[in-house]
């Protein structure tokens, strides 16, 4: 058995360990499962915790979490107590979820309506489908810029970011002489273009607006957070406001003193009346057709549809994004599939989301994985694809909408992968560091030419405009509920399993959690059905 452990990389730490593990009649499923949970010291308690998860037939009190050959602990780092599960977890009979009620963050009490005592009501604010004017010209690409900019300048203005009324870069540069000492500093807005930290660890970036561009160097200022754009670093094309004065050496540049990204203060949220105190539930990334799709767990969530009291509060079910796995979108998919033709893949969605009942009214975005153009703003699925779908509400990705008066912002959120690369603070564990990073920018994919193509019409619509009560993406299959500034933040979880390539990344996703919240309390609820 010693040689056993050693082999597998496995350090048995302490007696009570070793007598756990020698009453084991074979040690290799706790070998496999030590190894999938990344544990490498086998204490008394860790033995323990695996062989909860090991099918065996060594009696060993095991509390009541499922097992079987692909769970796994829980990531010590997610702060999770849900685990992971590498595969379907196939024949199992899945137990009906927890009825957490009664704790501080699951109440009952604050979920007294019934949705099918209120009638709908959705406001659409945007919503990109049919009205996409762009022809990817070179002038639309600078409108879109020049939009954004004003945009976010003005922003800045109205909000009074900035120390004094901002001038142009060509009227600051003309008068470089008068701007190039401490005493005499000079504010300009414009968009980055973003080089690289110097030996020293300033951030050198050029700045552009409509007269020219300057080059800039931002020194970290004492006391600055890790979010501060000297540390985290900045993204291409972002809109900032800069304060600074010229050093007019041989190779002039512009001396950031203060930087500023557009205001964002608290936010009070709007709340649906009384008498409308329903809620939305928020889900993304169910990828039907492909072979990783949790089917047992969605079954599960049906039948908590039709008999928890707190689904029958549930209003509004909004899809954002990645409906169906797709077809084609990346090479060797075809061998992920179980669904192979893409309208079989949609009809099979909308045969699952017949199995909501009838008070349910469902909102279904598009992802980088749906069959419409990728360019963002992306428009609604194809009618033809609408068709199969009863009681729903077809959208465009992003799409800024009310239910009941509360702001919602939803995003797929495939802009996430260029906030990962681009800022330091951003991981693919921690995507709500992403969404921070949008709305502290007011920006939901600010990188042209990166991961994220973006469709440059005449108005820059990926500006946060207005600042949600609630804001949701996907994409990135983890799951978080939070707060920031007041404004709700949902990272909504997926219905995949861990996929081959996320396996290869070691990334553990967050699948089969609905996160429900309240529309009149913003009180919210996490109900986990893996
Ligand atoms: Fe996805
Ligand atoms: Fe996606």
């Amino acid at each position: 058995m010693q040689r056993q452990l050693t082999a597998a990389g496995l350090l048995v730490v302490g007696r009570a360990a070793q007598d756990r593990i020698q009453r084991l009649s074979d040690i290799s499923p706790l070998i496999e499962a030590a190894q999938r949970s990344n544990v490498v010291m086998l204490s008394e308690r860790t033995v323990d915790e695996i062989l909860t998860l090991v099918p065996t037939d060594d009696a060993i009190d095991a509390p009541a979490t499922p097992r079987s050959e692909q769970a796994t602990l829980p990531d010590p780092e997610s702060h999770s107590a849900i685990g992971r599960t590498l595969a379907p977890v196939g024949t199992q009979v899945l137990a009906p979820p927890v009825r957490r009620y009664g704790l501080d963050h699951y109440s009952l009490d604050d979920f007294p309506m019934q949705a099918k005592d209120v009638d709908a009501e959705i406001e659409i604010h945007f919503d990109i489908t049919g009205r996409s004017t762009t022809q990817g010209k070179m002038q639309d690409i600078r409108s879109c810029f020049s939009d954004r900019l004003s945009q976010i300048r003005q922003m800045m203005i109205a909000g009074r970011a900035l120390p004094r009324r901002p001038i142009s870069i060509s009227e600051a540069w003309r008068n470089r002489q008068r701007h190039s000492s401490r005493d005499y500093e000079v504010t300009f807005v414009g968009l980055v273009s973003v080089d690289k930290w110097s030996k020293g660890g300033y951030l050198w970036f050029d700045i552009e607006d409509d007269s020219m561009q300057v080059r800039c160097m931002l020194k970290e200022p004492t006391g600055a957070s890790s979010f501060h754009a000297s540390l985290d670093g900045l993204m291409n094309d972002d809109v900032v406001g800069v304060d600074g004065h010229f050093n007019l050496n041989r190779d002039p540049y512009f001396v950031v003193s203060d930087i500023h990204m557009a205001p964002l203060g608290r936010h009070s949220k709007s709340a649906a009346s009384e008498s409308e105190a329903v809620s939305a539930a928020f889900l993304s990334d169910v990828h039907v057709g492909s072979k990783t799709f949790l089917a047992p767990q969605w079954e599960k969530m049906i039948e908590w549809f039709r008999t928890d009291p707190l689904a029958r509060t549930v209003k509004y079910f909004v899809l954002s994004g990645d409906g169906v796995d797709g077809v084609g979108i990346y090479p060797g998919q075809e061998r992920h599939l179980a669904i192979k033709d893409l309208f079989n893949q949609y009809g099979e969605l909308a045969r699952l989301l017949e199995g909501l009942p009838d008070w349910v009214d469902v909102m279904i975005l598009p992802g980088n994985h749906d069959a419409v153009r990728p360019a963002e703003p992306q428009p609604a699925l194809d009618p033809e694809v609408q068709q199969d779908y009863s009681d729903t509400v077809f959208v465009g990705n992003p799409c800024d909408f009310s239910l009941h008066g509360v702001r919602v912002l939803s995003y797929h959120g495939k802009s996430i992968d260029d906030f990962v690369a681009g800022l330091r603070s951003v991981t693919y564990s921690s995507p709500e560091l992403a969404m921070r990073a949008m709305m502290e920018r007011r920006h939901l994919a600010p990188s042209w030419g990166g991961k994220t193509p973006l469709s440059p019409e005449p108005e820059d619509r990926m500006v946060i405009s207005t600042v949600p009560d609630i804001f949701v993406t996907g994409h990135v299959h983890g799951h978080y509920v939070g707060n920031h500034k007041g404004t709700t933040m949902v990272h909504s979880s997926t219905w995949q399993d861990q996929t081959d390539y996320q396996r290869m990344l070691g990334f553990q996703p967050k699948p089969c959690i609905l996160t429900v919240v309240n529309l009149h309390t913003h009180a919210t609820a996490s109900i986990p059905f893996a």
